[in-house]
């Protein structure tokens, strides 16, 4: 394998690009993959700037350039591949990619999502586990098939959401937890750890996952 065995991952992002700072950071301390580009949506997404700075090609592919999804993902998918990943990274991806797409990737593509799925798939997360009175919240790493924040899930940390929280404090501490299990999760799947099961199940470790491995946060 190129690069002294490290496994290639590519990370698509749209916004700040936290989780993608701690993949990098996690990288950049020996663990057995890289990133190898990073592909925002966005022009100004912070995450490029960050990819820069570590010396990672950041690539803008502007979704409203593109007359559809179809179009726009026969580019991407292109942009990709000229990186030869052997994984690819949603870190803050905010678009819905469709079925073909997803299916390309099967098994090659990882997700984080800001609840505890199957909770909360979509957006505005923190604010629908607070109006729900959850006493719980939290993120999730799953690998992606077609439904939207539907696929397997690897790896969950769990809070305690405190009385009279509001939804920027919530995000925030559960924004923290993703940093934790992300770069375990991509761990895994680069030590040959993790796949997906042809019975759609995570595997890790030789054995199906039957549920999601969950950090619990310390409490307060
Ligand atoms: C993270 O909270 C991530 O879980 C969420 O967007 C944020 C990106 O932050 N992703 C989704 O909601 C995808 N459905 P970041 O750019 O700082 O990593």
């Amino acid at each position: 394998m190129p690069d002294g065995g490290r496994l290639r991952v590519v990370a698509l992002i749209s916004g700040s690009g936290s989780n993608l700072q701690a993949l990098m950071d996690d990288a950049a301390h020996g663990q057995r993959f890289e990133i190898v580009a990073v592909i925002s949506n966005r022009p100004d997404a912070l995450g490029l700037e960050r990819a820069r700075r570590a010396g990672i090609p950041a690539e803008v592919l502007d979704h409203r350039d593109f007359a559809g999804r179809e179009p726009y993902e026969a580019e991407l998918r292109a942009l990709i591949e000229r990186y030869a990943p052997g994984l690819v990274v949603l870190a803050g991806f905010m678009r819905i990619l469709t079925p073909a797409f997803v299916v390309h990737y099967a098994g090659r593509m990882l997700n984080i999502h800001p609840s505890l799925l199957p909770k909360f798939r979509g957006l505005h997360t923190h604010q629908r586990a607070l109006d729900a009175e959850e006493r719980e919240h939290g993120a999730s790493v799953h690998f992606v098939t077609p439904e939207l924040d539907g696929g397997p899930v690897v790896i969950q940390a769990r809070l305690a959401i405190h009385p009279g929280e509001d939804a920027a404090t919530l995000a925030q501490r559960v924004l923290a937890l993703e940093h934790i299990i992300y770069p375990r999760a991509v761990g895994w799947f680069a030590q040959g750890r993790l796949r997906l099961g042809a019975d759609g199940r995570p595997w890790l470790d030789g054995e199906p996952l039957m549920a999601p491995i969950v950090i619990d946060a310390a409490a307060g």
